[in-house]
Formats: structure tokens, C-alpha cells, sequence
């Protein structure tokens, strides 16, 4: 059996393509999401709540329970979103969460982050599961989850419902 490999690393992990880039988000980089800040499913309001979520954020990296990526253009160096594993890497598995800032969606952004998000866990970390939950309602979400080829596996309560990639 192939060994889990979870965070803290020795730098933080920076994976790239073509298009993208996903890297840690640093204190400059936060007035661009406060909008997207979230932590225990409570959103930011201003720039402060961010930077307080960023650090726990960062905490349960080291505590290596999660890892957070800010998602940049490369053509602009912007960030356009964020990406990562919140939940499970102790036990070798992984739900992935994203976001991306309004402006930036429907240019394919997520689905490029996504791919690089599974190759690190697949190969780098060495999950053996990969899941995400999302709501009922929540169309691009499944069609962001559909084009990655997830399974829809289970619906939970609250609406939500989970989706699994099975290789
Ligand atoms: C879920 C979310 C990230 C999806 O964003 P998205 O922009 O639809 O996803 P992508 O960045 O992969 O872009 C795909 C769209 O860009 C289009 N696109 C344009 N150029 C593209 C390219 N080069 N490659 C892929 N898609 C491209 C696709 O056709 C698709 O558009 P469509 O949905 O109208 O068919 C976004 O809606 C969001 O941030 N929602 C709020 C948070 C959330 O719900 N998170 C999910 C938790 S599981």
C-alpha cells in the first residue's frame, strides 16, 4: 500500500500549467477575495475577517488537515479564485472545495485548477478517495463536477449531494 504524504511540506506545494497556476495566497492577495472568504461556512465581510480566516486556514494546513491554493492567471498574475482539500487527508482521502471571484467564470478557469488539484492528491499526497458535496441547486457546481467525470454517488440532507471520482 502506497504511503499518505500529508501537509505540512517542506515549501508549499506550487503546481502550474499552461493557463494557471495554484500557489499559497499571501497577506497581499486577500483584499482580491474577500467576497470568497469563507471558513466554516461563514463568509467574510471585510478585509479583516479574511486575514483571520486565511490564518486559520493556514493553521489547519500545518495541523495537516487541508490545503488551501489561490488560483492565478498566468497571464496576469491575478487571482481568480481558490481551490483545495478541506476535509479527510488523514485518513488518505480528500473533499475538494472551490471557488472562483464572479468575473472569472465561464472561461474555464476551474476546470484547469481542478485537474491540477486531483493530480496533486492522486499522486503527490496519495489519496485514495476524492469526493466533493455540493446542493441540489447548485448547477455549476455539478456541471464543473460532471466535466471532471465525478460520480454523483449519494444524495445527503439538507439538499446536498455528493459526488465521488471513481478511476
Ligand atoms: C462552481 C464554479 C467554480 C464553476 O465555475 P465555472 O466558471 O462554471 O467553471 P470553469 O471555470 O471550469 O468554467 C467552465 C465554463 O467555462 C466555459 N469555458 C470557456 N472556455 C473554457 C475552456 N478553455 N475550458 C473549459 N471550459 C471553458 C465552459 O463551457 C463552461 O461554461 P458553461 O458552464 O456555460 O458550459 C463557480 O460557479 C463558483 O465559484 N460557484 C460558487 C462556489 C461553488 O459553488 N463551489 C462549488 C463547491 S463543490
Amino acid at each position: 500500500m502506497s504511503k499518505i504524504n500529508t501537509p505540512p511540506y517542506l515549501n508549499f506545494p506550487r503546481v502550474s500549467n499552461f493557463n494557471i497556476s495554484l500557489r499559497q495566497i499571501r497577506d497581499s492577495d486577500i483584499n482580491d477575495i474577500i467576497d470568497i472568504s469563507f471558513y466554516d461556512a461563514t463568509q467574510a465581510t471585510s478585509l479583516q475577517q479574511a486575514i483571520v480566516m486565511n490564518s486559520k486556514i493556514n493553521k489547519d494546513y500545518e495541523d495537516g488537515n487541508s490545503i488551501h491554493w489561490g488560483i492565478f492567471d498566468n497571464r496576469t498574475n491575478k487571482i481568480v479564485g481558490t481551490c483545495g482539500y478541506y476535509r479527510g487527508l488523514d485518513k488518505g482521502e480528500g473533499e475538494l472545495g472551490c471557488v472562483l471571484l464572479p468575473h472569472y467564470r465561464g472561461q474555464g478557469f476551474m476546470t484547469s485548477a481542478m485537474l491540477l488539484a486531483i493530480d496533486f492528491g492522486i499522486n503527490n499526497i496519495g489519496l485514495k478517495r476524492i469526493w466533493a458535496i455540493t446542493s441540489q441547486e447548485n448547477k455549476k457546481a455539478i456541471q464543473l463536477l460532471e466535466r471532471l467525470e465525478f460520480t454523483r454517488i449519494r444524495d445527503l440532507d439538507d439538499n446536498d449531494v455528493e459526488f465521488e471520482l471513481i478511476r
